[in-house]
């Protein structure tokens, strides 16, 4: 049974504000999007790679990809216009017989060899897909411009990360759906009525939105 990973790498990075793309950001010495690759290929449990690369950055992920010797990597495509719309993309790269999909943000650059098992494992289980999440500690409301509607129950709110494990044919159907508005894929195959696992996420898995961000993955890095 295959396991194939799509690196969702092709958005542009607005509020990194580099002047590049943010997969081409800096961190350390390479580029961020190499971190993630090498933990993907290093990974036991991934079979095969498509990356989803910004427009006009197709070769320059290639060439990553060629120098951290990441031969699992079988194409790299253009993203499109939203993540949902990147993995869309990639998805269509993964052969039909590959029977789970794990997908991943390049801006998590950390990504744990453990949170990979954590995610897989459960699929034998009868879930179309499972993510890794973090309890919220902030106090998360519901606004409206400056006004606040509705304080959600913290107890029942989870931060929710990649990377995220689907059956292939779960993903496949959510994704050849209506995308507005998806910030994960979980989410369209749970509006297709799947069942998602919620497993234990972890912080190393912090997003790389902005400079401080970086930053501070880098000072992880650096002390890892
Ligand atoms: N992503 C993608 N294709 C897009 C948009 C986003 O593959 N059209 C990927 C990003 O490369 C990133 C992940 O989805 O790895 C999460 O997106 P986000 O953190 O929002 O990254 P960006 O969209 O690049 O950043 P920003 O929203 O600040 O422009
Ligand atoms: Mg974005």
């Amino acid at each position: 049974m295959a396991v194939w990973a799509v690196l969702a790498a092709a958005g542009r990075g607005e509020r990194l504000g580099s002047d590049r793309p943010k997969a081409f950001a800096r961190l350390g010495d390479r580029p961020l999007v190499a971190e993630s690759l090498e933990r993907l290929e290093g990974s036991d449990w991934i079979d095969a790679i498509v990356v989803a690369a910004p427009p006009e950055w197709e070769e320059p992920s290639i060439l990553v990809a060629e120098e951290i010797g990441a031969g699992k990597v079988s194409s790299c495509v253009t993203g499109g216009d939203s993540r949902s719309d990147s993995v869309r993309r990639a998805l269509a790269e993964v052969p039909e017989d590959a029977a789970v999909v794990l997908v991943h943000d390049a801006a998590r650059p950390l990504l744990p060899e453990e949170v990979i098992e954590r995610v897989l494992a459960p699929l034998g289980e009868g879930w179309d897909g499972v993510v890794p999440a973090l309890p919220v500690s902030d106090t998360i409301k519901r606004v409206e411009g400056e006004r606040v509607v509705e304080t959600l129950p913290r107890g029942e709110l989870a931060a929710v990360q990649t990377p995220q494990a689907f059956v292939a044919s779960a993903l496949r159907g959510a994704l050849s759906g209506d995308l507005a508005g998806a910030s994960d894929c979980a989410s369209l195959v749970e509006a297709q009525g799947g069942r998602i696992k919620v497993v234990e996420g972890d912080r190393r898995l912090l997003k790389v939105t902005d400079a401080d961000d970086l930053a501070l993955v880098e000072s992880w890095l650096a002390t890892a």
